[in-house]
């Protein structure tokens, strides 16, 4: 079956098949909703209670739905009466916040989280995507979201910048042992210095594993099989990869529902394309759902230069380009440093307001519910 998108890099319409993945990826989030199956999906829209479009006649009929019908849907599905998503989302963030506060222990066991994945990609090296990793799980967590982070990257910079050195600390857990099954997702997350922020680290080791990854059965969905489960654990997984396009960049962009790609310069800026269809061709290929969230522009100044590369981007990807950039900072050097994220290490910066607005308008994007800044006070241990 043909798979209809709109022009756009984010598809608009989505054939059933796709729409039951989403379903399927996605039904925790609302009330009492369940997965649907291809057929339960065509079923509804024949009763007219998903709303979608028919192309063709009879049994060669092909249904196309959008996202916010299936979304509309799902809610609906609860029956009357019943909290809408939205409401339901709130609640089950909120509650947390209560818990860590110090009330209701109770309450945690009803949360549901909203099992959301987000990879940050470019396979171009040194565009702040371990950096910004480690900013958006801190400024996510600060909000009352529960955070995993997976590093998988050799050099261990994401790790490195939540705390955890797993290889001074001779962990023997790490993502190697995810990529070679010898170990699950609960098993090998351990804390960071960020409350709310749970990571698996990656050390040199991993480099190992790379060589013989290729010869595996399944190595390019060795993530997305281990996140399987354990999404329902988190709101929210972000996901570092390494800077090139090998196993484990497309693992990580397989095992993404939604990407994000930081450019800083022209290099940067002309290695999208390729990612994005790397991208592409996997998930058609694995059939999985795998949408760019957006292009950040990184260590913004006011240069010539910098405002040409804003504006091609602009140019190129004007759906893609988000309206957040990150600036320069020589704060994000310094927080490197001394292993800490850098809305924990200056959190009244602008820097920091910067990575609170990424936040903000990425969560727009993927629709996921996330409480405002002034509910919550930035916490450090
Ligand atoms: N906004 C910023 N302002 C100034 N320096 C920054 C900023 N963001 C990141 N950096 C610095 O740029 C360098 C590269 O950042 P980072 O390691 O996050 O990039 P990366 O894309 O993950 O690199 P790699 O491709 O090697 O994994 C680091 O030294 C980091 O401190
Ligand atoms: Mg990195």
């Amino acid at each position: 079956m043909e798979i209809k998108t709109s022009s756009s890099p984010i598809p608009e319409k989505l054939a059933l098949k796709e729409a039951a993945l989403w379903t399927a990826q996605n039904a925790s989030r609302f009330d009492r909703a369940k997965s649907y199956t291809r057929k339960g999906l065509r079923q509804a829209c024949e009763d007219g209670r998903l709303k979608a479009e028919k192309v063709g006649e009879g049994n060669r009929a092909v249904w196309y739905t959008t996202l916010e019908a299936l979304e509309q849907f799902l809610t609906e599905e609860t029956g009357p009466g019943r909290p809408t998503s939205a409401k339901k989302g709130v609640d089950a963030i909120m509650k947390p916040i209560a818990e860590k506060t110090g009330a209701e222990e109770a309450i945690s066991a009803s949360r549901q989280y909203q099992g959301m994945t987000l990879g940050l990609c470019n396979q171009k090296g040194g565009v702040g995507k371990s950096s910004i990793a480690a900013a958006l799980a801190a400024v996510y967590a600060e909000r009352g979201l529960k955070v995993l982070v997976l590093d998988s990257d050799p050099q261990g910079n994401v790790s490195l910048q939540l705390g955890v050195d797993a290889f001074e600390r001779k962990l023997s857990g790490t993502i190697s042992e995810l990529y070679l099954e010898r170990a699950t997702v609960p098993e090998l997350a351990v804390d960071t210095i960020v409350p709310g922020v749970s990571l698996i680290p990656a050390t040199v080791e991993l480099a190992e594993v790379e060589i013989t990854l290729p010869s595996l059965v399944g190595s390019d969905l060795r993530l997305i099989t281990a996140l399987e489960k354990a999404r329902e654990q988190y709101d929210l997984i972000i996901l570092d990869s390494p800077p090139n396009l090998g196993k484990f960049c497309v693992n990580v962009l397989i095992a993404s529902q939604w990407y994000l790609i930081p450019i800083n310069d022209a290099w940067s800026l002309r290695s999208v394309a390729a990612l994005i269809k790397v991208a592409r061709k996997n998930a058609s290929y694995y059939k999985t759902i795998n949408k760019p969230a957006g292009i950040v522009m990184n260590m913004m100044e006011r240069t010539r230069i910098k405002q040409e590369i804003k504006n091609s981007a602009q140019e190129m990807y004007p759906e893609l380009l988000l309206q957040t950039e990150i600036r320069r900072s020589t704060l994000a050097s310094e927080a490197s440093a001394m292993s800490v994220p850098l809305p924990v290490y200056a959190s009244n910066s602008p820097v920091t307001d910067d990575f609170h607005a990424l936040a903000d308008e990425l969560a727009q994007r993927m629709r996921l519910i996330l409480p405002s800044r002034a509910e919550k006070p930035l916490r450090a241990k």
